[in-house]
């Protein structure tokens, strides 16, 4: 996600923001910028690339004088990286610039507004529509101008604000994205995160929710939305500045294993309105839709095992035939396509060189592509005809967690949306969906809770050999992913079985003391996935039941059961995959691994 940084004080502000940026790179990025006040205008560079080419552009930040500043390295989500997408934004008089990490939600209607009452945009972002807004309610107090703001946008907000009129101040807001103020005896901060100022005060404030900061060079003041000034209590940070990047956490994995709920909250939330699914990315009516006769879902790893539970969820819910593929075996198989076959490729890096492979030879057959993906301006973003993102913010773990979620959350969305334009479900059944679907990102917060349990279930396995997962259809899709999470970070051998496969040969493989996770959270599947485990258990094996609450059987079937709590059937996914999550990474943390980088592996795969 994005990176803000602002200085007001005694010092040149552009070296200490620049500082400030690099110690927030590991939050992911592909474009900088800095707007200072040099005493009588708002001085501003940015520019796509690394922060290098903005320290370069500026002489390490000598070019741009004055005492009061922000910065920003912009992780993009509107707007492919560019220069005139980076950050900061100003208004059309350049007496106002702002810079943000988040998502306004409703920014469509916003610029419509502004741009009927003459103002004018430069970028493509969503962004800049808060440097018009905050122009248009300016009328010479700051602070009102921004409480009016905040009554109109909707979404997540991490704001730093400069006024020209105003150069002994700077002004900070929160909404859902993370942003502190410090202060020190050289002057007050704004951060995205606590390393970017660690260097100069471990004297910090953590801004709350509709929370306005009216930052002076010595002085702070917390304010709310109605402008009534609120006192706030100090925190002083004790972390090292390494640890602070993973705010707390022992490793990026777990962390993005903790962003979960929000990632798939900001991947569905602008795209649920009401009882609708809207996704205009698709630049499709619901009759082209309709057309489609056949899907390709297509991917590798653990996107591709997204596109095996999306294949069950689609043909359940829309009925259209679905194909799922690994991308280095899609391209080579002569794959029999027309015009109403839809090829759905699916990346969190958008680089890997197999999927974009085979998004050209989907494209070179006339297909339609439509590209899920995580990296904004990314290759297959670029070139797929249409591009859902998800926005689940940079994933720094090899392992992921966090996109394979949202990954989900676009597909289920997805799915609703052919469902009901082949009136495969009506509008009741979709309310239902989007009702289950918008509690996902709670239940995943309450299945967050049983960490420790599962912690000390995984210790047990640390030495284990072989570990295997089992499940009845979307069960199985599951059981792919606990099973590639678990060994690509622990490398404990470990295969992901359809259960009622297993006894067609691998059963042989279990014996005394063999851990297999049982999924079973299909209730027309219960039953049947209980006969295997009674399979498997006649053979010496232990039994972990990743289940329904309501599916009792399971409690007496198996040795230990994890309870999910109830969603509806084609989301299931998204739940059981927490606790399997976490049991992968505690075996590697309880084996020493390398969690975040684990041995021959690379986050983006792009050779072949
Ligand atoms: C998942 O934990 C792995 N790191 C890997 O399987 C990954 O999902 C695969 O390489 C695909 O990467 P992409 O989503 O960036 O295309």
């Amino acid at each position: 996600m994005c990176g803000i940084v602002g200085y007001i004080g005694s010092r040149q502000a552009a070296p200490i923001i620049l500082d400030g940026l690099a110690r927030l790179e590991y939050r992911g990025y592909d474009s900088a910028g800095m707007a200072i006040f040099d005493g009588e205008h708002i001085r501003m560079k940015k520019a796509v690339g690394r922060l290098k080419v903005l320290e370069n552009l500026t002489h390490g930040g000598e070019t741009m004088k004055g005492c009061m500043g922000i910065g920003h390295t912009r992780w993009a989500t509107h707007g492919a990286p560019s220069d005139i997408n980076s950050h900061p934004h100003l208004n059309t008089s350049e007496t106002i610039a702002v810079v943000h990490n988040g998502i306004i939600e409703n920014y469509i209607p916003l610029k419509k507004k502004l741009t009927d009452k003459g103002y004018t945009f430069a970028s493509e972002t969503d962004t800049e529509v808060l440097a018009h807004l905050l122009d248009y309610y300016y009328k010479g107090n700051p602070l009102e101008a921004i409480t009016k703001v905040l009554h109109r946008v909707e979404g997540s907000y991490a704001l730093g604000i400069l006024f020209a009129e105003h150069p002994d101040e700077i002004y900070a807001v929160r909404k859902d994205s993370p942003l502190i103020v410090g202060s020190s005896d050289d002057g007050c901060f704004i951060a995205s995160d606590v390393p970017a100022i660690l260097k100069y005060t471990r004297t910090v404030y953590y801004v709350d929710n509709q929370e306005v900061v009216k930052l002076g060079k010595d002085s702070l003041q917390f304010f709310s939305v109605d402008q009534e000034e609120i006192t706030k209590e100090p925190v002083t940070i004790d972390w090292d500045a390494n640890a602070a990047e993973k705010a707390g956490y022992e490793h990026f994995m777990l962390k993005e294993i903790y962003e979960q709920p929000k990632a798939i909250n900001d991947t569905i939330s602008p795209r649920l309105q009401g009882d609708n699914v809207v996704i205009d990315e698709l630049h499709m009516t619901d009759g082209e839709l309709a057309a489609v006769k056949r899907l390709y879902i297509v991917a590798c790893g653990s996107a591709y095992h997204v596109g095996v539970t999306g294949k069950y969820v689609i043909e359940t819910l829309a009925r259209i035939p679905v194909e799922v593929d690994v991308a280095s075996e899609f391209r080579y198989r002569d794959p029999i396509m027309d015009e109403n076959s839809m090829v759905i490729v699916i990346s969190q890096s958008g680089e890997t060189a197999d999927t974009l492979a085979a998004l050209r030879e989907s494209r070179s057959r006339g297909a339609k592509v439509l590209g899920i993906v995580n990296v904004v301006g990314s290759s297959i973003a670029r070139e797929a005809d249409a591009c859902l993102y998800t926005w689940a913010g940079p994933e720094i773990a090899v392992a992921t967690t966090k996109a394979y979620s949202a990954q989900l959350a676009a597909l289920y969305m997805l799915a609703i949306k052919l469902a009901l334009a082949n009136e495969t479900i009506d509008s009741a059944r979709a309310a239902g969906l989007i009702k289950d679907l918008r509690t996902l990102p709670d239940q995943i917060e309450l299945l967050l809770g049983q960490k420790e349990k599962i912690q000390r279930f995984a210790n047990r396995y640390v030495g284990a050999k072989d570990i295997f997962f089992i499940g009845r259809g979307i069960d199985y899709a599951i059981s792919l992913e606990g099973s590639l999470k678990l060994k690509e970070i622990s490398y404990v051998h470990s295969e992901a079985y359809a259960a009622g496969e297993l006894k067609h040969g691998t059963i042989s493989l279990i014996e005394d003391g063999t851990l297999v996770v049982a999924v079973s959270t299909q209730p027309k599947l219960y039953q049947k996935t209980i006969s295997n485990i009674v399979e498997v258990k006649a053979r010496g094996a232990f039994v972990m039941a990743v289940t329904n609450e309501e599916n009792k059987a399971m409690e007496k079937a198996s040795d230990y059961c994890v309870y999910l709590p109830e969603t509806d059937p084609c989301f299931a996914n998204s739940l059981a995959i927490i606790p399997l999550q976490l049991f992968g990474y505690y075996v590697a943390v309880g084996k020493g691994c390398d969690v975040d980088k684990p041995r021959n592996l690379a986050k983006s795969v792009t050779v072949e």
